[in-house]
């Protein structure tokens, strides 16, 4: 998208006749949308608040003006700053994905080693932050503690709240990346009662965190390269979505000036719900539930026939009407991961799964489409991972994008805090009573 991109064209308007008044408006359009605020202009009289619209969960609302990710759900298209995702995730690191998202363009050779000695260096954490950490439950569920951990870190660097000096601004979003595979991989040693391994910065990206979740008492964890690869695929994979639950979280916090730990604390809560990272953890999970291939026909026409309570998890998007194409990297790389590590048992029902949704009516008409999350689950079960920890593995590599996301949103003279209107359905004014004239409230929701 280029400057001329975004002014608006004087052919290009919308004109609106209010039917209450009369009246006619034009509206410029830009990009593909008017301005929610020109409608404010329609007004029935002097003390009308004026017009706006409805949406609850953003489904026809931008609200931002983006160079980072493009997506064509119609087409199952992904690009991060126009490079298709399918080139990054054959060609590139993680690392070298994280910088194009930050910076916009692909680093040199000299940038990509540079980026890479920087956020080594900031792989470590305070050694208080372990005795925090101490502090968990033996069963606490790894995105609770790893949000925790990543919120708690604003606390040990209070000068993270210089959000508009660039230098300092850079200096945490590398240590946020460098940051969160320790957290989450000591999470994961917690949980197990294991000790933590500190980071080995000779390793690559995938390879340190790797060795911290897996490494025992020998010297030094070999990693397996396939592994060390897949993982880094995965990560590219998941690095940005352009402005999902999680992403639309860090920008709304952040738009209030919050520090960017603090902010990832929150959008990290937000990919932890199941409709959103946690999906993938549910797609295990359901296809234990369904246990053998024989038991899928059945398992769909159960979904098909509930009120919309049951779903077919790891399957529909509210962006992709077409195969994800994540998805479709993921199920290649499956093949690669399963040379290694053995076959997920699991791997057959969800392969019949797809089959059967992809050819039943109910799934067809409604464009329902594997999404990333139906087979990544498979992968990081075979590497040997927790499928609580799944949500966990997304929001590593998903730091960059909320990074990156965070850094626009901040330096776009466009936005302000972030607050929604409402429309208010409650009752009218009305004065207080004393517990004599009151009546039994009818079915409380809190009680
Ligand atoms: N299984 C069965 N029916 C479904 C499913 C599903 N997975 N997803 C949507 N539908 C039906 C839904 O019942 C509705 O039917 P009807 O029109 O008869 O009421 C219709 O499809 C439209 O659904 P919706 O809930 O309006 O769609 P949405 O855009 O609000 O929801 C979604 C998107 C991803 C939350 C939803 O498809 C879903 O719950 N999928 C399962 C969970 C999942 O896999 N989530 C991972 C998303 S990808 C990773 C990420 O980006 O976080």
């Amino acid at each position: 998208m280029n400057d001329t991109a975004l002014s608006p064209s004087p052919t290009e308007t919308l004109s609106v006749k209010d039917n209450r008044t009369g009246k006619t408006y034009e509206f410029p359009i830009q990009n593909g949308t008017i301005r929610a605020m020109d409608l404010r202009k329609i007004r029935v009289d002097e003390d009308d608040f004026g017009l706006m619209t409805y949406d609850p969960a953003f489904t026809n609302t931008a609200s931002c003006r983006s160079r980072i990710t493009f997506i064509d759900g119609e087409k199952g298209i992904l690009e991060y700053r126009g490079y298709p995702i399918e080139q990054l995730a054959e060609k590139s690191t993680f690392l070298e994905v994280a910088w194009l998202l930050l910076n916009g363009e692909l680093p040199t050779e000299a940038e990509a080693k540079a980026f890479t000695e920087h956020v080594c260096l900031h792989t470590y954490l305070h050694e208080n932050t372990k005795k925090f950490m101490e502090g968990f439950r033996h069963d606490a569920h790894p995105m609770g503690m790893l949000l925790s951990t990543v919120g708690a870190l604003s606390t040990f660097y209070p000068a993270a709240k210089n959000i508009f000096d660039a230098k300092q601004r850079a200096h945490h979003v590398i240590r946020l990346i460098a940051k969160m595979p320790t957290i989450a991989a000591f999470t994961y040693r917690h949980s197990i009662g294991f000790p933590y391994v500190y980071p080995d910065n000779d390793l690559s990206y995938t390879g340190n965190f790797l060795s911290m979740m897996k490494k025992m008492a020998e010297p030094k964890y070999k990693v397996h390269p396939t592994l060390e690869r897949a993982l880094d695929v995965l990560f590219i994979l998941h690095a940005d979505h352009e402005q999902n639950c999680s992403t639309n979280a860090m920008r709304g916090v952040g738009s209030a000036h919050t520090d960017p730990y603090s902010a990832v604390a929150a959008s990290t809560a937000a990919l932890y719900g199941p409709l959103h990272g946690g999906a993938n953890e549910a797609v295990l999970k359901m296809l234990r539930e369904i246990g053998d291939v024989k038991a899928v026909p059945a398992f769909v026409q159960e979904v098909k026939q509930g009120s919309g309570e049951k779903r077919l998890m790891g399957f529909g998007h509210r962006v992709y009407k077409n195969y994800d194409p994540r998805a479709a990297v993921i199920k290649k790389l499956a093949d690669e991961v399963f040379e290694v590590t053995g076959k997920n048992p699991l791997l057959a029902i969800a392969l019949e799964l797809e089959r059967i949704a992809l050819q039943d009516d109910y799934f067809v008409r409604r464009k329902l489409y594997p999404n990333v999350d139906f087979y990544s689950g498979l992968i990081y079960e075979a590497m040997g991972f927790h499928s609580d920890f799944f949500t966990v593995l997304f929001a590593i590599p998903r730091t960059a994008g909320w990074l990156a996301q965070w850094q626009e949103m901040l330096l776009d003279p466009d936005q302000k805090i972030a607050r929604p209107r409402q429309i208010y359905l409650g009752p009218a004014r009305r004065d207080w009573v004393p517990f004599s004239e009151r009546r039994e409230t009818t079915a409380p929701l809190v009680a």
